[in-house]
């Protein structure tokens, strides 16, 4: 046991599955999982291992943020022998055209966040996520006939964000949409010669200003969580 995940030993897949929200963790397992238990429940940050497919799998959540998503991850890797990751979740977009429900591949993360380099003494910005498991990710969307784009997003520490301006994430940084915690998974997957992906539902535009409801977000999301499950 770690300070932050009670599951035994072995009680972990070698896959999780991880949304931000511990609730969608649950939802996922109540209605993909078979023969799932209740793996972590410290701080409610729930976690099942089960079934898909017959393939074994876990999914935690990650809770919101840089820290949150790097202590998870770091502990899930160090201590429980996991070796894929994918992050599940939302996003908000810097481009008009990036519209709400589209869904998204984050090929790597842009980050003014000081994890890494308070962490590794890595002062690089950008942060690439594992190839060949977003390659995966894309071959499965495919084979589900879902369109996905992959791009660049911005791991912010500021939902309420007022200086990274969307024009000039998009024109300097390359980044098309913004989330929270792409950069600190993906550094601890390199850290740990691990792997890591991340797809992501656009859930707000923040250039028209387009927003989704709680409860589409809700019953929305599933066909990013049957990419992610499929993949396994
Ligand atoms: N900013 C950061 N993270 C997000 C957003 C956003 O606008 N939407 C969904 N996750």
């Amino acid at each position: 046991m770690t300070p932050h995940i009670n599951a035994n030993e072995g009680d972990i897949a070698e896959t999780v599955i991880m949304p931000g929200d511990p609730l969608r963790a649950k939802y996922i397992a109540k209605t993909y999982l078979k023969d799932y238990k209740t793996v972590n429940t410290v701080r409610n940050m729930l976690g099942y291992t089960g079934y898909y497919n017959g393939k074994r799998v876990t999914v935690m959540a990650s809770g919101m943020g840089i820290p949150s998503m790097g202590i998870y991850s770091y502990e899930l890797y160090k201590f429980y022998n996991v070796e894929n990751i994918i992050r599940i979740g939302t996003a908000g977009s810097y481009r008009e055209d990036l519209k709400i429900f589209d869904i998204v591949l984050a090929t790597s993360s842009h980050s003014e966040s000081s994890y890494a380099k308070v962490l590794y003494g890595e002062t690089e910005k950008i942060v690439e996520a594992t190839a060949f498991l977003t390659k995966k990710l894309e071959t499965t969307a495919k084979s589900l006939n879902i369109k996905v784009k992959k791009i660049r997003v911005n791991s912010t520490d500021a939902f309420y964000n007022e200086t990274e301006v969307p024009t000039i994430m998009v024109q300097k940084y390359g980044c098309e949409a913004a989330e929270m915690e792409a950069f600190a998974l993906f550094h601890n997957a390199k850290y740990f010669n691990k792997n890591a992906a991340c797809i992501l539902t656009i859930s707000d535009n923040l250039i028209t200003g387009e927003e989704t409801t709680s409860e589409e977000r809700e019953t929305k999301l599933d066909q990013m969580i049957k990419i992610a499950l499929e993949t396994i």
